[in-house]
């Protein structure tokens, strides 16, 4: 099996508020291998973002981070400002939720494609502009040259998340971090966009972090998935895995919450109860105060990770008799 891409080692993000520290990612250990697309699952607020933040080191300066990010090897976490803004403008690229506020409003398509190229590859202006409608190719956007005229105004949410996914992936990123890159779109939409991302995995071998709530489409495209819950990885494995044999109580209340079939498709239903305070979580299972399974060791002592099979791990008490990973 290919060595990971990424090795993250007991992150913690916590960030200083006037409310207090918001420990928004505590602890989250996990890899990714090249060509694999991993999604990241959880309630709003339980630090998807902050996690996808995180690892390119786009936070605010207040934030406190430890643990490592091993990215092909080398630790994030130990990297210069000006080393960050290297790597993330060519081998971890980002496509975020909103495509309509990610491209600069004043800039034709073609020059936000062309200042991408400019700062990062050595190109003549008549190479970078062959090699911007190159990338709108790839992305499948009609006439492609005559796109590249045109300001983001002149398009529609979908073809702005394909300039931005072009963007993202042009210069064969290792790595693609995606923040519900489809949350803002048409199911049409949607689909051609989350398409085109198992597209590029396949031709470019580039690893995805997918963070979505659709868990329709977490089954349909990921190798396996991170189950998160106020900060920390509370479930991982393959995907077919999880859906089948979800370990974690939690798991199982999300899965419960799909809609099913016929059913609109609508951001995750509420479970029962609420996520708690990031600035002062329980010394317990953090899920402890909605789990109908809760225990007396749950409300005292955090669970840690227990082995559920190969790659399949679960925090939760109710798999203490097989013993912690
Ligand atoms: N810059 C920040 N400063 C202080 N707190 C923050 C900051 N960014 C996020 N948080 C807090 O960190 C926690 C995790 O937020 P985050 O945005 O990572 O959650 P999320 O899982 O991405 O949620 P959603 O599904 O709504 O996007 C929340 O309590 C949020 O209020
Ligand atoms: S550790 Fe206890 S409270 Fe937490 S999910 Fe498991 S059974 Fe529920
Ligand atoms: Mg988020």
């Amino acid at each position: 099996m290919a060595e990971p891409i990424l090795e993250v080692q007991s992150l913690c993000t916590h960030l200083p508020t006037k409310r207090g520290l918001v420990r928004a990612v505590d602890g989250v250990s996990f890899s990714v291998r090249p060509g694999e697309i991993v999604g990241v699952v959880g309630e709003s607020g339980c630090g998807k973002s902050t996690l996808c933040f995180s690892l390119v080191r786009l936070l605010p300066d207040t934030a406190q981070h430890s643990g490592r990010i091993l990215f092909r090897g080398e630790d994030l976490l130990a990297k210069s400002r000006e080393e960050m803004r290297a790597i993330r403008g060519k081998d971890i690229t980002m496509v975020l939720q909103n495509p309509m506020t990610a491209l600069d409003p004043v800039y034709t398509v073609g020059n936000q494609l062309r200042e991408i190229l400019r700062f990062n590859a050595d190109m003549t202006p008549g190479e970078r502009t062959r090699r911007a409608i190159e990338m709108l190719r790839q992305v499948h956007i009609p006439s492609p040259e005559e796109r590249l005229e045109n300001y983001p105004h002149q398009m529609s949410g979908g073809m702005k998340q394909r300039v931005l996914t072009a963007m993202a992936t042009g210069l064969k990123p290792g790595l693609l971090l995606a923040d519900e890159p489809t949350t803002a779109l048409d199911v049409t939409i949607q689909e051609q966009i989350l398409g085109l991302f198992a597209e590029i995995r396949d031709r470019l071998g580039t690893a995805i972090i997918l963070v979505t709530h659709d868990l329709g489409v977490v089954r349909r495209l990921c190798d396996r998935v991170l189950i998160m819950y106020a900060g920390r990885i509370i479930e991982t494995g393959e995907t077919e895995a999880i859906f089948q044999e979800p370990q974690h109580p939690y798991t199982r209340a999300l899965l419960a919450s799909i809609p099913k079939m016929g059913e609109e498709r609508t951001r995750l239903q509420a479970i029962a109860g609420q996520i708690p305070d990031l600035t002062g979580l329980p010394p317990g299972c953090s899920f402890e105060p909605r789990c109908p399974r809760a225990m007396e060791i749950c409300r005292t002592t955090y669970p840690p990770a227990f082995a559920r099979g190969p790659g399949r791990e679960a925090r939760c008490w109710l798999h203490e008799e097989a013993g912690a990973t």
